[in-house]
C-alpha cells in the first residue's frame, strides 16, 4: 500500500468517533500543533503567539517535543483518527498534499486572506504551489529554512590551530583530526534518525553534486541510489560518522548545539534553525559563530519550508482565528521578528530581495543571496531529511537504512546503496 493510501486508510477510521470541537473563548481558539520545543526556536514561535493574542484570539499550544517532527506527525495522526484535528498543524512538503487529499484540510479558509493580501504576488510559484492544494491555499508558509549548513565555533577552531573553515570534504576531515587531538569532540551530533540523514544528505549533495542529489533522493532514480556515486556518497558519510559526538547518541539537535556554543566542540552539520540557539545564547554571528554551506555545496541550496496547515473546523470563531494567524504569519513583522529569532529567512519574495533593510545578519543575508540565485541556478532543491523532496513513507525508507550503516561498524557502502534501492523502491 502506498503512503497515500495509508494515510486515508488512517483517516478513515475518524468516523467511528464523535467530533471533539474546542469550545470557543474571547474571539476564537486556535490549537497550532507544532515542534518548536528548543529555547530558540520557543522564543521565535512565542512571536506568532503574542501577536494572535494581541488580536483577540487564544492560542492553545499544541507545541510536541522531538526535533524533526516524527513524534508531532504521530500526535498528528491519531488526533486525526479521533475526531479532534487541531486548527493548525506544522505539516511540510508532499505531504500537505496528501493530508488535503484526506479532505481533513480546509480549502476555503484562507480564500479571502490569501486575496486580500496577495500572496500569490509575495510567494515564489515553487513556495505557493507546495501549500496549495488543487489550486487554493491549505497552509500558510512562515519561513525558509538553509539545511546544508556547518555551525562553526571559532574560538574553538583557533585553539585547535585551525586557520579556515572548511571548504571541501579533506578540509573538513583535517579539521576534526585537529580538533579531535586537541581535545575537543570534532563534530556535535545528535544520533537521531533525522539528524543522521541531515548529514547524510549533505554529504549526498557534496559527493554527487547538484545533479546527483536530485535525481538520487528527488526522483528516487534507481540507478543513481545504488549506484557508484552513492557508493562512494555512503563511504564519505561513514567517514564524517567517525568525527561525531561519540555521547550523541540519541541526543537532541539542541543539546548537541550547546557543545558548540559553549566551546566543547568544533563544528555542527544542522539546518539554520541551530542558528537559533547561538541568537537565544545572545551570540553574534561572523563574530561568536561561523555559519559556511557544507562543503562541497556552497553552490546549492537544501530547502525546507515551514508551514501552518489549517483543519477543518466547526466553529467560527476558530475560523476566524486560523484567518487571523496566517494573515499575521506573512505580514512584514512577524517574517522579520520571526526568521531573526528562528535562524530562518522570510518567506516574502520582497523580503528576501532587500535583507539589509529588515537588519538581517550575515547568515541570513548569505542564505537570502544564496536562494534567489540558486532558484534561477537549479542549485535550490528540496530537503529530504525535512519532508520537503518525498512523502514520509518514503523519507522513513532513506532514515532506516542511513541510521543503520551509520551505526552498524560492519556495514558495506556498496551493499547498502543496494538496500536503500529497494527500501525506496518498496516505501514509494
Ligand atoms: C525541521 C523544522 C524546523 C526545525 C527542525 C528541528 O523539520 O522544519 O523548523 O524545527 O525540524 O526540529
Amino acid at each position: 500500500m502506498n503512503s497515500f493510501s495509508r494515510l486515508a486508510v488512517f483517516v478513515s477510521l475518524a468516523s467511528l468517533f464523535p467530533l471533539n470541537a474546542y469550545a470557543a473563548d474571547s474571539k476564537g481558539t486556535v490549537e497550532v500543533v507544532h515542534w518548536w520545543t528548543s529555547g530558540g526556536e520557543k522564543a521565535a514561535v512565542d512571536v506568532l503567539k503574542a501577536q494572535v493574542e494581541k488580536d483577540g484570539f487564544t492560542w492553545k499550544d499544541g507545541a510536541v517535543a522531538g526535533g524533526g517532527g516524527a513524534t508531532a506527525m504521530t500526535v498528528l495522526k491519531s488526533r486525526a483518527v479521533a475526531g479532534n484535528p487541531p486548527g493548525m498543524a506544522q505539516i511540510k512538503g508532499p505531504d500537505i498534499q496528501e493530508w488535503a487529499s484526506t479532505g481533513l484540510l480546509d480549502t476555503d479558509v484562507l480564500k479571502s486572506v490569501a486575496q486580500s493580501e496577495k500572496w500569490d504576488g509575495l510567494l515564489d510559484k515553487k513556495i505557493s504551489d507546495t501549500v496549495k492544494y488543487e489550486g487554493d491555499y491549505v497552509a500558510v508558509p512562515v519561513n525558509i529554512h538553509r539545511v546544508n549548513w556547518l555551525w562553526i565555533n571559532p574560538d574553538v577552531f583557533k585553539k585547535a590551530g585551525i586557520e579556515n573553515p572548511p571548504a571541501t570534504l579533506e578540509e573538513f576531515y583535517a579539521a576534526g583530526d585537529k580538533l579531535k587531538a586537541a581535545g575537543f569532540i570534532p563534530l556535535a551530533h545528535g544520533g537521531q534518525p533525522w539528524q543522521d540523514s541531515t548529514v547524510f544528505e549533505a554529504v549526498v549533495l557534496s559527493v554527487m553534486g547538484v545533479d546527483g542529489y536530485k535525481k538520487a533522493l528527488v526522483e528516487l532514480d534507481n540507478d543513481t541510489l545504488t549506484g557508484p556515486q552513492m557508493v562512494k556518497a555512503l563511504t564519505e558519510l561513514k567517514k564524517v560518522a567517525t568525527y561525531m559526538d561519540p555521547d550523541g547518541k540519541g541526543q537532541d539537535w539542541n543539546l548537541e548545539a550547546a557543545k558548540v556554543i559553549n566551546g566543547k566542540a568544533g563544528m555542527q552539520i544542522m539546518g539554520d534553525w541551530a542558528k537559533s540557539e547561538w541568537t537565544a545564547a545572545k551570540k553574534v554571528a561572523g563574530k561568536d559563530y561561523q555559519c559556511v554551506a557544507f562543503p562541497g555545496t556552497d553552490k546549492a541550496f537544501t530547502y525546507n519550508i515551514d508551514s501552518l496547515a489549517v483543519f477543518k473546523q466547526k466553529d467560527p470563531g476558530t475560523a476566524a482565528g486560523q484567518q487571523d494567524i496566517a494573515k499575521v504569519a506573512l505580514g512584514e513583522d512577524f517574517q522579520k521578528v520571526f526568521s531573526i529569532n528562528k535562524g530562518s529567512i522570510p518567506v516574502r519574495n520582497d523580503m528576501l530581495n532587500d535583507m539589509g533593510k529588515y537588519g538581517f545578519d550575515a547568515c541570513a543575508q548569505t542564505a537570502a543571496k544564496d536562494f534567489l540565485a540558486d532558484a534561477n541556478s537549479g542549485g535550490l532543491q528540496p530537503s529530504m531529511a525535512h519532508n520537503m523532496a518525498t512523502t514520509l513513507a518514503v523519507q522513513g525508507a532513506f532514515f532506516d537504512v542511513v541510521t543503520n550503516f551509520i551505526n552498524d561498524p560492519n556495514a558495506d557502502p556498496a551493499d547498502t546503496a543496494k538496500k536503500l534501492g529497494a527500501a525506496v523502491k518498496s516505501a514509494k
